[in-house]
Parts: structure tokens; sequence; C-alpha cells
């Protein structure tokens, strides 16, 4: 049972070595190989940086504008970034001090929290179906909605210090975290030209909410590793805040574009129950992690979904003749149990094919 713990722990002492071991050495097509000479950002500012102050205006022009841009930032490359989004500053340093306060206890502390393979939750490596190398990267996922595990992880991880710190601050970062999902959720279904509240029924009252921190160690051959390799997000919404250390790229044009630090912004990205609830006009795009000879890099990834039993499909607003119905409604509790079978970062194809199977 112990294999992801013993990979996961592996990684801390590896740092200090000059050679990939070989678990580590990822697939020739898989590599982040630098497509541009010089400057990796020099394409990062094709992501748009979306202020969301401007969205309070009491110009209908400016907010109408602003809508557009989120609108065309997910219909084409399924990721942008928001700035003055309201999530307290502070807030977000305490959550990045928590999560690294995790990630230096000692192996055996972590332990405790260990996330066995196949299963969701607690700390480990990132580990997926068919996968024979290892991601060079630690990562520990929480759930804050339907049945929060937080305080039980806390209280595990903490007992001998404080046990309801790092629980608490997790728990405030989710609770506003939330809140921006919620009204981002409204921008981009009013940018589908509906009635911004469409979709909120798939988060009131039951709905998923869950995060992985990330963390990547300094790696020794970083051209030959990935952190985490390209998938798409299979949830509705995703909110991640990256540190000041670059590493996630998004696949845009057949060129994978790093998305520029900014500790002051949120990543959002489309996942794939938004592409299907759009009928396909929101895209969610392959993204990864890529990793570095220097720094570490911390990354907060939060993801919002409907309960498992939801239904999941296009509203009729959304089906015309030009644009038929693309998928066939299936529940998210059936796409988790199904789907990962086809996901290319399964080891599968596209996942599309399970959607595409109309019943
Ligand atoms: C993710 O795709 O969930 C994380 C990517 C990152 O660490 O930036
Ligand atoms: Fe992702």
């Amino acid at each position: 049972t112990n294999t992801t713990l013993r990979n996961a722990s592996l990684l801390s002492a590896l740092a200090l070595v000059q050679q990939l071991p070989a678990m580590f050495v990822e697939a020739e097509d898989q590599r982040p190989v630098l497509e541009m000479d010089g400057d990796p950002l020099a394409f990062s500012h094709l992501i748009p940086i979306v202020d969301m102050s401007l969205l309070k205006s009491s110009d209908p022009a400016v907010r109408a504008s602003s809508v557009a841009d989120i609108a065309a930032a997910c219909e084409k490359f399924g990721f942008f970034q928001v700035v003055n989004h309201g999530v307290d500053e502070s807030l977000i340093r305490r959550c990045e001090t928590e999560a690294h306060t995790m990630f230096e206890l000692p192996l055996d502390v972590k332990e405790r929290v260990h996330r066995p393979p196949g299963t969701s939750f607690g700390y480990g490596a990132n580990t997926w179906v068919n996968q024979t190398v290892m991601h060079w990267a630690e990562s520990f996922h929480m759930q804050l909605h339907p049945k929060s595990n937080i305080r039980e992880f806390s209280g595990k991880l903490f007992a001998e210090s404080d046990p309801t710190k790092f629980s608490s601050t997790v728990e405030e970062y989710m609770g506003q975290i939330e809140k921006l999902a919620r009204q981002l959720l409204e921008l981009l279904t009013e940018g589908l030209g509906l009635e911004p509240t469409t979709f909120n029924h798939y988060v009131e009252n039951e709905r998923m909410m869950s995060m992985r921190f990330n963390l990547y160690p300094p790696c020794p051959q970083p051209e030959l590793a990935i952190g985490l390799r390209a998938h798409t997000d299979p949830h509705l919404l995703t909110i991640l805040h990256q540190d000041e250390v670059a590493g996630l790229q998004v696949h845009i044009d057949e060129k994978w574009i790093t998305v520029k630090p900014r500790p002051d912004c949120f990543v959002v990205n489309v996942g794939d129950l938004f592409q299907v609830l759009s009928n396909t006009r929101y895209k969610s795009v392959l993204h990864r992690a890529a990793v570095n000879g220097t720094s570490k890099r911390l990354s907060l990834a939060c993801f919002l979904n409907p309960p498992l039993s939801a239904t999941v499909e296009a509203p009729p607003e959304l089906i015309t003749a030009e644009r038929p119905q693309v998928y066939r409604p299936f529940t998210w509790g059936e796409y988790l149990s199904n789907a990962y079978k086809f996901h290319p970062a399964m080891g599968g194809e596209r996942h599309e094919r399970f959607f595409l199977e109309r019943s």
C-alpha cells in the first residue's frame, strides 16, 4: 500500500542528487521542452488578465466589455487570470504558509494522512491509472463539501502543536474561493448570453468543493521530468493560485504557453463539465506543470463541482440547428467513475469519447 508514499518521500531526498532517477524520467513526447527560444514567458500575454473591479463599474459598457473579455478567453483558451478578485491577500499568504508548513513536516507525520493509491484524499504523489513514470511533485488533497475532512487531517498532522490553525486557515481560504467561484460561474454564464443564475442550482446547498496543494521541489534534470502531466480538469471550474515561480503551461495552437506567475492573481480555467454545459462554446484545455532546477514551486488548486447525482447537460438555449447538442446528458458521478478510462491523463484516448457515446 505504501508505494505512493515511498515515491513521494523519495522526492525530498532526491532533490539533492545530480541525476534524475529513472522512475521520474518522462516519455519524450511528454517532456516540457521549451518550444520557444529565450524568454519562456514570451507568449504569456496571450492569456488575458481580467480586472474584476471593472465589473462593479457604474458604466454598463465597461462592465459588458469585461464580461465579453471573460467569455472570449473561455472560448479561445479556456484560461484567464483575475486581479482585484476580492480574496484577502493576507489570507492567501497565510494559506501558502500553512501549505509549506505541512509539506515540511517529517515524512512519518505526513504518512498519518497518506492517500492510499486509487483514493482521492490525503497526502501522496499524484498517481494516475496506467502511470509508469512518477510526477515530480508532492500533493495534498482535501475536501470542504459535501463533508469536510480538513479538521481530521489537521488534527492528525498537527497533534503535537496546534491542531486547528491549519484547518481554520484552509477552511477560511476555501470559503473565500468558493464565493469567487460562484461569482465567476455567474459571469461565465452571462458570457454565454444566458441568465447569470442559470447554472446556480448545480452549486447551491449540495455541491462538491475540493482543493489540492501541489509542491514541486527543485528538480536535478527538469528537462526530463514533469510536475503534472498534460490533462484537462474534469471539474466545473478551477481557481488556481500559483506563487512567483513559473510552471503552469497551457496548450494553445499546438504550443505550450507558460502562464505568467502573478501572486496577486488567480488563474481560472474551464473544466470538462463547463465545456459540456456550454455545448462546447467554452473549452476545457490541456495544461500541465513543468518543473525547474532551482526553485521549489507551490500551487493551490480549488475545484468547484455539482453534487455527484446532478445531471449535466447544455440548456436548450444553447442547442440550435447550427450547434446541435454535442454531449449526451450524464451525471457527475457517472463521469467520475467512467470517463477517466478515456481521459488522456489516465493513458486513455480523448475523454470526449465518453460524452460522445450518446445513449
Ligand atoms: C493543476 O493543473 O491542477 C496544477 C497545475 C499547477 O501546479 O500550476
Ligand atoms: Fe489541472
